[in-house]
């Protein structure tokens, strides 16, 4: 069979970085064929030199077994090949309308704009995700990351292309999302259609692919099928080292005077009556369906969201935070979930995102020198520990891959030094061997007992992996709170969807 889209020798480099090199890449109709790598591995630049936003240094590629060259992302669209980003682009203030059109609007006969039909297909198109009509009329940026996710993918779909490009797609979806995305990838592929799927998840990889490449620092290292593989195998091929999965440590507990006590927090209609207490030492893990106002607690605690009624007590003393600031100088921290629009300072170099919060702290009075190599101790410290992939800490943090610009952020409060954390989906975007990384950094934070860990994250494994206690929200309201020993995955999903 002539494949779909096959590249030959493509390489690409950025300044120094060899971001890929001799890559040959073979897929084939009605294949959705995943590509797997560690954060950096080239994953991202692959995809934006299939659908052409992106030129390659060398290399070819062929459409059904013609050479082609595509000197931007039309003329890839053009050629039937779809992509969504793994950093989503749209024009926030449009209309969601006219961003699932952008440029390419329907016209009548008399080559008017006909807004009557743009609407009804897309309504029809979005309606598939389960999204309502309505929607359509809202600026882009209001909708929801998720919304605005399912919104993209919709459109690369209705653009019926014959290959459709998703760079990690479900890293922001919940589970029931996730599930109407596979089945909408299902029935494109039994029409015929091929799909390049990217995911750190491994299971979804072997839910959904029929065939995985696997990339290592720019170069393929092994192309499977996956009935043939093993999740043990691309692990190994993708790292070139063995990882042990991370398992629940039992750990010594502390029974010290809570560091944060919360009574009855309201906020309507985001989250009602919530009432818990950490104390140091712990790690809590907030489970829930998106929408379940977990986020929204945490915003509150951090000072970014109000809170209308209820106490919250932080180190014993009443406090009432009405701005972000203030919590910092509490040493409190709080990773957003959303890291695109709450936390990269996208002009600014990595160095400098990773140490900002702490700037004021090094004080420059004192030894502007000194301080300087303050400075740079820790960011190589946070760089190495977190196994940030870069070519020098100038640089701008939009050179770095997806996954390590997460690992930015996430060194940046960690280098804060709270002495309670928040973090919201920690280790969202990051490969395999991070997350491991991750975990034992997060269990090192509570280890000597004065230091808490608020845990938010909608991947249950990782949730119990971590958490020494479980609270459960549905629908703004705290349903359950489960010990180590009471919580399992099946327990925990019922609680969170209610039943
Ligand atoms: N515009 C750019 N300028 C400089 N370097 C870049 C640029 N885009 C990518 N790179 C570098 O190319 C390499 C591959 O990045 P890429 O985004 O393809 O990785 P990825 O496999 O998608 O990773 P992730 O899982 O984190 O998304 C990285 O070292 C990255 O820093
Ligand atoms: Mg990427």
């Amino acid at each position: 069979m002539i494949p779909l889209v096959e590249l030959q020798g493509v390489s690409k480099s950025f300044g120094g970085v060899n971001a890929l090199s001799e890559v040959n890449l073979s897929v084939k109709p009605g294949e959705v064929h995943a590509i797997v790598g560690e954060n950096g591995a080239g994953k991202s630049t692959l995809m934006k030199i299939i659908s052409g936003a992106l030129v390659p240094d060398k290399g070819e590629i062929h459409i059904h077994g013609q050479k082609v060259v595509f000197a931007n992302p039309r003329a890839a669209s053009k050629m039937g090949i779809a992509i969504v980003y793994q950093e989503p682009t749209f024009f926030p203030y449009l209309s969601v309308l006219e961003n699932f059109f952008g440029g390419d609007e329907l016209t009548s006969k008399f080559g008017r704009i006909d807004w009557r039909r743009m609407k009804q297909e897309a309504t029809k198109a979005i309606e598939e995700f389960g999204l309502a009509p309505h929607l359509l009329d809202m600026p882009m940026y209001e909708l929801t990351t998720g919304d605005k996710q399912l919104t993209l993918i919709a459109k690369a779909i209705y653009q019926q292309a014959s290959l459709i490009i998703l760079d990690e797609p479900t890293s922001i979806l919940s589970q029931a999302e996730t599930d109407i995305l596979f089945n909408t990838i299902r029935r494109l592929q039994s029409m015929g259609k091929s799909i390049l799927y990217i995911s750190h998840r491994l299971r979804e990889i072997f839910t959904i692919s029929s065939q995985i490449t696997i990339l290592r620092d720019g170069q393929v290292v092994g192309n499977l099928t996956t009935a043939e593989a093993t999740e043990d195998q691309l692990i190994q091929l993708m790292s070139g080292r063995k990882v042990e999965h991370s398992i629940y440590q039992a750990r010594e507990l502390f029974s010290g005077e809570p560091i944060l006590e919360i009574n009855e927090i309201t906020l309507e209609p985001l989250f009602n009556k919530v009432s818990f207490r950490i104390r140091p030492g712990e790690i809590v893990g907030f489970y829930g369906l998106v929408g379940s106002g977990r986020s929204e607690v945490a915003r509150a605690l951090f000072g970014d969201l109000p809170i209308e009624s209820g106490t919250v007590k932080y180190k014993g003393k009443p406090v009432n935070y009405n701005s972000p600031k203030q919590a910092i100088n509490a040493k409190i921290a709080y990773l957003p979930e959303d890291r695109k629009q709450q936390g990269i300072f996208g002009i600014r170099s990595i160095g400098e995102n990773l140490i900002c919060v702490i700037m004021d702290r090094l004080s420059p009075k004192v030894n502007w020198l000194l301080n300087k190599t303050k400075e740079r101790t820790i960011i190589e410290q946070y760089v190495r520990e977190l196994r940030i992939k870069i070519a020098g800490i100038n640089l701008p943090i939009l050179s770095l891959s997806g996954g390590n610009q997460q690992k930015v952020v996430l060194g940046r409060w960690l280098a804060a030094d709270p002495d309670l954390i928040i973090m919201d989906e920690p280790t969202r975007g990051v490969d395999v061997g991070t997350k491991v990384q991750i975990h034992q950094i997060i269990r090192g934070i509570v280890e000597t007992g004065n230091k808490a860990v608020m845990l938010i994250s909608s991947e249950l494994p990782e949730i119990l992996a971590l958490s020494d206690r479980i609270i459960i929200m549905h629908e703004g309201r705290q349903v359950a709170e489960l010990s180590r020993d009471e919580a399992d995955e099946e327990t925990v999903l019922r609680w969170a969807i209610g039943l």
